[in-house]
């Protein structure tokens, strides 16, 4: 039976990427995801919203500053940039670019802040424990591994130092019944495994309230008033005369990081459209997972209600009022030529040399080398598995899947036109499709499942080169039906374009060149367009260009 289709808005988020490096294969990877997502939804006439942008406070940017003997905001200026340009770079379709050194960022944080004063959640306390500047996190010990020498670090091999620090905190604690119910009865984290380890983490752990200031250094939002409500800056963002240095605190970084997702849509006066009444998807990688699962949808809570309301609050309310996320989709990691990515082994995974390599090694040009790294990243492993990037798998999987299934019925297909029939394509029918709209409207893409949706593609032109070995048009031409060649091709052309229009997410500059070599109108490339029957006139064609280049060198 057919499902409703839900036609709520989709507001798809990535992390705000650290800028204290470059731009890595993970962030690429993470945006790419939501890129062919946000395509997806877009062409199945949904409204939508697409959200990046850069994570740029904190104690490890400040020292990345300071280790090039640069003033902070002008090395984040810089890095900012170098994020900006990978995105567009990609043609990620992104709307809106977030930067949490932006004023319309932090004006919203300290509005949040506030709020959590207000609502009592937030009280000052003194904190000792072990703290990994490159996680901006703490950590308690059974969750280190201790080393010979008596030092400890994390379970990735990050280094901890033990810290005092009088701070403020976050009744985090108070959370934990609710986080578990949430967990235990919806769907909120994805894949499945995730949620039973955010599971098994509040089950087993007494949540801890949570430092949510630091006042040992400064590149940061500063906050605005202390937990009694005592107002600490003026409207300029100074420090207000009078305060002491030990009153001085910065916003932690998660704290602020986190309402990005917020302060970008509010900024734009979008809160109500694609927060309140949307469907609100996070793209986060495994390692911060626990972020956007505990701490996150707690913060969400607590600007909402005041603490005394939190006891009568079930899972029931908070969806109804869609104060959490709709869903939180961890992803796995990629390792290089199967090892795994550190800084020591120098081994990152470069986007530009990638692209540069393909388009060099194999002479074809970068906007199809782009299209070729895309559809690999997407397609090598299943979404929320580790995967390994390697050279020659890629090469392998293009060649097999693009060059050789779809590169190749669409040359033997065009390139009959284009002799026989002098490239006229004529009018193709195409009729009601119940079960490929069922798919594409409530399966694959909606359930964060590439794999299928690529095979839905890659099924389309195997069929479409089965039915041409059995119809063998070549033999129709040589026995001179002429007919029945073109009715063989006909068939074939509506294969074509339903693989063309469904490619489009995955490699969307190959697909538009073929839309416009075949002359399909803007408005009928979306995927209505595959399953309400109606009629496209297609152009007269040229001669078909390999739009499928091999890799072979
Ligand atoms: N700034 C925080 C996120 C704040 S969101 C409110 C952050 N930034 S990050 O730049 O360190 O990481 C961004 C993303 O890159 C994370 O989702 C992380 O999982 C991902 N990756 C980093 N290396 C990766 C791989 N080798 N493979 C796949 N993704 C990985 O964390």
């Amino acid at each position: 039976m057919k499902e409703k289709q839900d036609l709520s808005p989709i507001y798809i988020t990535t992390p705000i990427y650290y800028v204290n490096s470059e731009p890595h294969i993970g962030g690429v990877y993470t945006t790419l995801m939501a890129d062919i997502l946000n395509r997806f939804h877009k062409l199945n006439g949904r409204s939508t919203r697409f959200l990046t942008g850069t994570d740029e406070h904190g104690q490890k940017i400040q020292q990345s500053a300071e280790a090039r003997t640069m003033a902070e905001q002008e090395f984040v200026d810089i890095m900012a940039q170098k994020f900006r340009a990978m995105a567009d770079y990609m043609d990620f379709k992104y709307d809106d670019f977030i930067r949490t050194t932006e004023p319309r960022h932090r004006i919203f944080v300290q509005h949040i802040w506030r709020k959590l004063v207000e609502n009592d959640w937030i009280y000052k306390g003194k904190y000792s424990g072990w703290y990994c500047v490159s996680d901006e996190a703490y950590y308690s010990e059974d969750e280190l591994l201790k080393n010979g020498d008596g030092s400890y670090e994390t379970s990735l091999g990050k280094k901890v130092e033990w810290r005092e620090e009088e701070s403020y905190f976050f009744r985090l604690g108070e959370f934990q019944k609710i986080l578990l119910d949430i967990c235990s009865t919806t769907d909120f984290i994805q894949p499945s495994h995730r949620n039973n380890e955010i599971i098994a983490f509040l089950r087993d752990n007494s949540l801890r309230d949570l430092s949510i200031s630091r006042n040992t250094f400064s590149w940061g939002i500063k906050i605005p008033c202390d937990a009694n409500g005592k107002e600490l800056i003026s409207s300029t963002d100074e420090w207000l005369d009078g305060i002491e240095p030990e009153e001085k605190h910065v916003i932690y970084v998660w704290l602020d990081a986190l309402f990005n997702y917020q302060s970008a849509l509010d900024s734009v006066g979008k809160l109500e459209e694609f927060w309140n009444s949307a469907k609100v998807i996070h793209l986060v990688g495994k390692d911060i997972l626990r972020f956007h699962s505990v701490y996150w949808p707690a913060f969400l809570m607590a600007i909402k209600f005041k603490k005394g309301e939190l006891k009568k609050l079930t899972v029931a309310d908070i969806l109804k009022k869609n104060i959490i996320p709709h869903r939180v989709f961890a992803h796995g990691w990629w390792t290089n030529e199967g090892r795994k990515i550190s800084k020591s082994l120098g081994n990152a995974i470069e986007t530009y040399a990638e692209i540069r390599w393909l388009r060099d090694d194999f002479n074809i040009r970068e906007e199809i080398a782009k299209d070729y790294l895309k559809y690999y990243l997407a397609t090598e492993m299943r979404f929320g598995n580790d995967g390994d990037y390697s050279r020659s798998a890629l090469v392998d999987r293009i060649n097999a899947e693009l060059v050789n299934n779809v590169g190749n019925l669409m040359q033997r297909v065009l390139a009959m036109f284009y002799k026989n029939f002098d490239g006229e394509l004529g009018v193709l029918e195409l009729d009601t499709n119940i079960e490929l709209e069922e798919i594409l409207t409530n399966k694959t893409l909606n359930n964060f499942d590439f794999l299928t949706y690529r095979d839905l593609i890659l099924d389309l032109a195997t069929e479409a080169n089965g039915y041409m070995e059995q119809q063998a048009p070549w033999n129709l031409k040589k026995l001179g039906k002429i007919g029945e060649l073109r009715d063989c091709l006909m068939v074939e052309l509506v294969y074509i374009v339903k693989i063309v229009i469904l490619l489009q997410p995955l490699c969307p500059c190959v697909a538009e060149e073929l839309l416009n070599y075949l002359n399909i109108n803007p408005q009928r490339r979306n995927f209505i367009t595959l399953y309400t029957k109606n009629t496209l006139n297609l152009a007269k064609i040229g001669e078909p260009k390999p739009f499928f280049p091999r890799l072979m060198k």
